[in-house]
């Protein structure tokens, strides 16, 4: 076997992190899905990861930490580690995932908060585009792999009509980031084409970032979908981890009284979260056959377990007893502790600044107008969520070992804020899933 050879070889040899044979070793699991990956194979690379481990100089070099980001990500299943955040190799995206604020060191990675200033609030403009970056690029990749897969995850292909609606709505969902990078006009919705023009683009969005985005592709199975389905989780981890960002500004501005650049920071979150609407869509067009195929090798990796996902929720208002005493919580144990230590949250940030007399006038107004709104967007992907999963699982339970769609039912309409009053349950305009409106 040619990964076999190829390994055994680099190992015999100087084996440098930057010169491993990746390829040979991808295109095995792309062969059979990692759920299927032959002991073999599984056990050479423990053998490896433990030898550049031993060896690795400290702090480790890009080449050995992407090295070893990857092997943890292969061998997940082999370590019973499997979970959310290695089946999406959250950690090759650097975005964040552990405990801490994420994998890498500030700046490096698309969960930063960006630039300080002087007066110690953050400056987004940095953090932002590269999570617009990330976002371009994750959509493009997926829509490259959509218009040519050769024969990688050959089972149930979609038509060809479903293609080209998949690639006019992933051009659509990335369009906003690239309006904001100053790319907006290269590309248009209309015809496959543009969507490889999108891939050219992104590709030189962030060359250095092409291995790890190659990297971070290890579907479970050979399902033709799967491949859309982990990017465009992928896409929402990234969405989310700016959200946090955005929170986390908007609750320090709201403590020094700055009343404007809270509600600036609380509206582009609630855009970003409008403006991804067509992910949702794209994934609506996953053939739901395909989907419970694969899903029968993710069992155990669900967003339940989304760090992202709970710390944006916890930012906004702290969770009460019950939800927190909950899988929802137990399930992301480092955000549960961040919340049992006393996170702040923009609704008692909110309070607090109302108190303190901080908000009076047009500039409160503003920021209360922001927090409604960014609380429908909220409640408007939840509802959304909700209806994707019921027609894509019926009554089947989830793979994060709740009920599945009566738990979304369940937690659909907790509110977002208790300080500003918003309706949990607005009728629905469009349904971005194609399917009937609420
Ligand atoms: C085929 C599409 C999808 C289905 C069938 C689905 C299904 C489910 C189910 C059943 C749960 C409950 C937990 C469990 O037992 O697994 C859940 C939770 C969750 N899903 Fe999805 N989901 C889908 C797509 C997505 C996407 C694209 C995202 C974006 C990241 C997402 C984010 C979440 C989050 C954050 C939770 C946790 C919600 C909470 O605990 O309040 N899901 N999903």
């Amino acid at each position: 076997m040619r990964f076999v050879r190829e390994l055994t070889s680099w190992l015999s040899g100087a084996a440098e992190a930057d010169s491993f044979p990746y390829t040979p070793v991808l295109a095995e699991y792309h062969r059979v899905g990692k759920h299927f990956v032959e002991k073999e194979l599984l056990a050479l690379l423990d053998q490896i990861r433990a030898q550049v481990t031993a060896s690795a100089p400290e702090p480790p070099t890009p080449a050995v930490r992407l090295l070893r980001d990857f092997l943890d990500v292969a061998l997940d299943k082999w370590d019973g580690r499997y979970d959310y955040r290695s089946y999406l190799a959250l950690r090759l995206l650097r975005l964040p995932c552990g405990a801490d604020d994420g994998p890498g060191e500030e700046g490096d990675r698309h969960g930063g908060e960006g630039n300080r200033h002087d007066d110690g609030l953050a400056r987004p403009d940095g953090a932002r585009h590269g999570r617009d970056r990330l976002l371009v690029r994750l959509v493009a990749d997926a829509l490259a792999f959509e218009l040519a897969p050769g024969d990688l995850l050959p089972e149930d292909r979609p038509s060809r009509e479903v293609v080209a609606k998949r690639c006019r709505l992933g051009v659509r969902a990335a369009s906003p980031a690239l309006a904001r990078l100053g790319l907006a006009g290269a590309v248009h919705d209309r015809e496959p084409a543009t969507a490889a023009t999108l891939r050219a683009l992104a590709a030189g969005l962030e060359p250095s970032g092409e291995l790890p985005l190659r990297l971070s592709m290890l579907p479970v199975y050979v399902s033709h979908d799967e491949y859309l389905f982990i990017r465009v989780l992928q896409a929402y981890e990234c969405l989310f981890a700016g959200l946090v960002d955005e929170l986390r500004a908007t609750i320090a501005a709201l403590a020094a009284g700055r009343a404007r650049q809270a509600a600036d920071r609380l509206a582009y979150a609630g855009e970003q979260l409008t403006a991804a609407g067509p992910l949702f869509s794209l994934l609506a067009t996953m053939q739901p056959a395909a989907f419970r195929t694969f899903r029968q090798y993710t069992e155990g990796a669900s967003a339940i377990q989304s760090r992202s996902y709970k710390l944006m929720e916890s930012l906004c208002r702290t969770p009460e007893g019950p939800r927190l005493e909950s899988p929802a919580y137990h399930q992301v144990p480092e955000v549960l502790d961040r919340v049992r230590a006393g996170q702040p949250s923009v609704d008692e940030a909110f309070r607090a600044a109302v108190r303190d007399g901080l908000l009076s006038g047009p500039d409160g107004d503003l920021v209360e107008q922001a927090m409604r709104t960014f609380a429908a967007a909220v409640l408007q992907w939840r509802r959304t969520h909700h209806r994707l999963a019921t027609r894509m699982l019926g009554p089947r339970p989830g793979t994060g070992y709740t009920e599945g769609t009566p738990y979304l039912a369940a937690v659909r309409s907790i509110p977002v804020f208790t300080s500003v009053t918003h309706d949990p349950s607005p009728p629905s305009r469009t349904d971005p899933t194609g399917g009937s409106t609420s």
